[in-house]
């Protein structure tokens, strides 16, 4: 694989559910250490697009590439062999369970041997992996043993992208991953992800808020209706562009430049009072 090689590289991808068209060739891509903002409005197709590479909505049609391989994912277990983590908004943890067991929920740490004794020994041994894991990644919670339910909505979201590390993934998927947090707990959360980056993962956040995309991404892919709309460097672009292709002012599918233009003419024109705005999807 040479270094510029993205990890995780989508081309053409489709998916169809009934007459809806959830998304239509769409190009993605993450690399390794790179932080990427997945934003568009309500049904523009990104939990569908997290989901295709989950295996969990297999696309249509369309080129999967990992590593620089063609691959198939046609179920969740085929993203997590390949080294793709999802943590989706609901977070499926166990609220009456403690950490640890949270953490190592469905991968229990079994010795050879049965018996009170090795069990307990297993409990130690995931006790002292979750207690490590949970440090280097300078997660903050009261006690490994505390019970989830007792936990903040920001803790539990560290927990829950804490576990999908578990299984050393190259690319970690978060949908909606502030939604419903206070801004301390957010701050958490982003801070969490960007340690994500500094370990080298490649990493897809979803989320509506536009100001915490531009806090951690690196790069800004915009969907709309299914469509790529739009793709930006976080560093060169503002708020306002970004919510122009999200809403389809500039035009669908014409890239960060074009709108940035557009934009720029817009500014500068000044237009009179009454003037007709150009039609959307007048470009199509
Ligand atoms: N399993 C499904 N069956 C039928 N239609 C679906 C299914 N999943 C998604 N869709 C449709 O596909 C489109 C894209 O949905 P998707 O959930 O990907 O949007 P989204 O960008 O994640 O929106 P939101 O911001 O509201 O979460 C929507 O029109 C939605 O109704
Ligand atoms: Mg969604």
């Amino acid at each position: 694989m040479s270094p510029d090689q993205p990890l995780l590289q989508l081309e053409g991808i489709s998916k169809q559910f009934g007459p809806v068209q959830a998304l239509d060739r769409v190009d993605f891509a993450v690399s390794a250490g790179e932080v990427v903002g997945l934003v568009g409005d309500n049904g523009a197709g990104k939990s569908t697009l997290v989901k295709a590479i989950a295996g969990i909505n297999p696309p249509d049609s369309g080129t999967i590439r990992w590593e620089g391989q063609e691959v198939s994912i046609g179920k969740p277990q085929d993203a997590t062999n390949l080294g793709i983590a999802t943590v989706y908004q609901d977070l499926a943890l166990a609220d009456n369970l403690d950490v640890v067991n949270n953490l190592f929920l469905g991968r229990e740490e079994v010795s050879p041997g049965v018996g009170s004794v090795s069990r307990r020994l297993d409990e130690v041994r995931m006790e002292h992996e979750a207690g490590e894991l949970l440090s280097n990644l300078a997660v903050t919670i009261p006690s490994l043993r505390t019970e989830v339910g007792m936990l903040s909505g920001g803790q539990r979201q560290q927990v829950a992208v804490a576990r999908s590390l578990l299984g050393e993934p190259k690319v970690v998927m978060l949908d909606e991953p502030t939604a419903a947090l206070g801004v301390p707990q957010t701050r958490q959360v982003l801070a969490l992800i960007k340690r994500l980056r500094e370990r080298d993962l490649g990493v897809v956040v979803i989320s509506h808020n536009l100001a915490d995309v531009f806090a951690i991404a690196d790069r800004i892919f915009v969907l709309r209706l299914g469509k790529s709309a739009g793709e930006f460097r976080a560093s060169e672009a503002n708020e306002d562009q970004v919510v122009a292709a999200i809403t389809g002012l500039g035009g669908n599918g014409r890239g960060a430049k074009a709108v940035a233009e557009e934009l720029r003419a817009e500014a500068s024109a000044e237009a009179p009072e009454g003037t007709d705005k150009p039609s959307e999807g007048g470009t199509e």
